[in-house]
């Protein structure tokens, strides 16, 4: 269950509260729980999970390890900074919002492309960083039938080079489904994540067996057990629901009523 807080732990006093609130909710829990706050707060969570199993992601990073790159991060700084996991192709940063406030003419500054993801999830396993790969399509591209295509060119390209598919997350979150309430149909869910587990199957063979893949799209505490329940979908990547630490409890500890 990864929790991606997005912009939504804002202060220092909350992120440490939260993250603190979190690993004890995460303890005797029956998944791997990751945390991905804004860069700078990574320190600090990462102090108030330490001695718990919650792990530390990013929401992202450069794909080039030093040099004159202002305001980027760099892979060795993830790594060196704890991290095991960090988030690549979030439709965020692929500038592909499903509401927000952000005027369309500014989108194509939040250009992370599938050239760019394939670069930083190359980076990401150099580095031995664990790559969170978000893939999903538009409202527009499911009204137009294309969500398969879509899905599996983006699964495609983001793995393009890569050797060694251990380690590698894939998170299909159908960008209409982010930050909306409205989420997938579980049974659509674990059909879209069914095809990605058989495009990663057929690149990688055998070895494809293991990777994890999730969903992620306004899972909630009322909603996370009927995802769960599909055969295919191995966890959550979980925003707005994964700030309070209250809420992603009950997400963690699904199972129980
Ligand atoms: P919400 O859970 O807020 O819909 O966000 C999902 C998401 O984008 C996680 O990466």
């Amino acid at each position: 269950m990864v929790a991606n807080w997005k912009l939504y732990n804002v202060t220092l006093e909350e992120s440490k509260r939260e993250a603190g609130d979190i690993a004890r909710a995460a303890e005797g829990a029956d998944c791997e729980v990751v945390i991905c706050p804004p860069a700078p707060l990574l320190i600090p969570v990462k102090q108030a999970i330490e001695g718990s199993s919650v792990k530390l992601g990013a929401q992202g990073m450069f794909w080039e390890e030093k040099g004159g790159f202002t305001s980027q991060i760099s892979p060795l700084i993830l790594k060196d900074l704890g991290c095991d996991y960090v988030i690549i192709g979030h439709s965020e940063t692929r500038g592909r919002f499903g509401v927000g406030s952000v005027k369309e003419e500014l989108l194509p500054y939040f250009s992370e492309t599938d050239e760019t993801v394939n670069l930083k999830t190359l980076a990401a396993l150099r580095a031995g960083l664990k790559p969170i790969i978000c893939v999903g399509e538009t409202i527009g591209e499911r009204r137009a039938g294309k969500q398969d295509e879509i899905v599996s060119y983006q699964v495609e390209m983001a793995l393009a080079k890569v050797e060694d598919i251990n380690g590698v997350v894939i998170a299909y979150e159908p960008v209409w489904a982010i930050g909306t309430g409205e989420f997938c149909d579980p049974e659509e869910a674990n059909r879209i994540i069914t095809l990605i587990r058989s495009k990663v199957r057929e690149i990688f063979g055998a070895k494809a067996e293991g990777i994890r893949i999730l969903y992620g799209g306004s899972v909630e505490p009322s909603n996370i057990a009927n995802f769960m329940k599909k055969e295919n979908i191995d966890g959550a990547l979980v925003g707005r629901a994964s700030a309070k630490a209250e809420t992603f409890a009950k997400i963690i500890h699904y199972k129980e009523p």
